[in-house]
């Protein structure tokens, strides 16, 4: 039996969350589900957004499946991801047939490093100098690079490509340059390259076909995780994965998207293909394939929410992929 720690949190992290849980009960799947409260809500209730009860749940299961949180994220899913040590977060943008997006061939993987650079919160003020420190080590760095041509080999991709500005950050991306490029030729039956991040970015959305597996640092791989979700429909379709040696936690790119919480139409098939990642994590191939499957049907079919030009609502949508497991 899997332990699960399941945090909807705050905004359309809720709405997705039950629609993902309706998918995961036509399964038997042998999971226990502990819900627990953060965010922006938890806040208010507990005076934390992360109460010490979730942190302590989160540390002592399996995995966490988390929706999204408020304007309390970096105390919520930063935090949990720096506590459990999930170094590696896999974002995978890859475009559905039927959905209509910029293009019909994208299929990249993005591997964010996780636990250092800008996000780590090291900001200071000081008579009006306000001072952000970013970290880069030589230890988390070919730790996740690493990581990212295993996954290559792993998935049968044919390519890394690392992005960085190590023309103007000289010493941070240089050295995440210079470990990319010595981890790099380890792999010779992997290609490699690496861009500078705003290169990158146009690339990405004039040739994204060039992207297989992407691996960059923390910030500008929360930033590309959402240019590349861009490419193939939007954030509604944008998984991911944070994996570490002990812990797991499972979370759509989205956040609490409070400009359509509380309507009932936020798109679930992000949150659904995060559950089907935990499941692939646990060994569960064929019930994920089969989730994957009836994913692809009802997007094929246009039975979607409105973000993607159909007329459904988000449980209409969990409803749909539910009948046809
Ligand atoms: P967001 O990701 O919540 O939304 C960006 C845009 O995408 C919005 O227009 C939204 O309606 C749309 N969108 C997102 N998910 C969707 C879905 N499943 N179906 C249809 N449309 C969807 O980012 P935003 O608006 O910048 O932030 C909103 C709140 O979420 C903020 O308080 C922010 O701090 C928080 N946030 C939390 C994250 C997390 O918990 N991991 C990540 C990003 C933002
Ligand atoms: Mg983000």
């Amino acid at each position: 039996m899997k332990r699960i720690v399941v945090i909807p949190g705050d905004g359309i992290g809720r709405e997705v969350m039950d629609a993902a849980m309706l998918v995961l009960e036509e399964l038997d799947l042998p999971f226990d589900y502990i819900w627990m409260d953060a965010g922006d809500d938890a806040e208010k209730r507990y005076g934390k957004a992360l109460p010490d009860e979730t942190l302590e749940e989160a540390k002592k299961n399996d995995a966490v499946l988390f929706g999204a949180a408020g304007e309390t994220a970096a105390d919520v899913i930063v935090k949990l991801r720096f506590e459990l040590e999930t170094f590696a977060n896999i974002r995978p943008a890859k475009s559905f047939p039927g959905v209509k997006c910029l293009y019909d061939d994208v299929d990249m993987i993005i591997v964010r490093e996780n636990t250092e650079c800008l996000y780590k919160g090291l900001e200071y003020e000081v008579d009006g100098v306000t001072i952000a420190t970013r970290i880069i080590t030589r230890k988390a760095s070919e730790r996740i690079i690493r990581y990212s041509f295993e996954l290559a080999r792993k998935e049968g991709r044919k390519r890394v490509t690392a992005l960085h500005k190590a023309n103007v950050m000289r010493k941070t991306c240089g050295l995440f340059r210079d470990i990319f490029r010595g981890v790099a030729s380890e792999y010779p039956d992997i290609e490699s390259n690496d861009y500078y991040i705003d290169a990158a970015c146009m690339y990405m959305v004039t040739n994204p076909q060039h992207f297989d597996v992407v691996v960059t640092t923390n910030m500008f791989g929360d930033i590309v995780s959402d240019l590349a979700a861009g490419l193939v429909g939007g954030l509604g379709l944008a998984p991911s994965a944070n994996i570490g040696e002990r812990h797991a936690i499972f979370e759509p790119v989205h956040g609490a998207a409070f400009d359509i919480a509380g309507k009932g139409i936020a798109n679930p098939t992000a949150m659904i293909l995060t559950a089907t990642m935990m499941l692939r994590h646990f060994g569960y191939i064929e019930e994920a394939k089969k989730i994957e499957r009836a994913v692809e049907a009802v997007l094929a079919e246009g039975k979607t929410t409105p973000d993607l030009g159909g007329k459904l609502k988000t449980m209409e949508m969990a409803e749909e992929i539910a009948r046809r497991l």
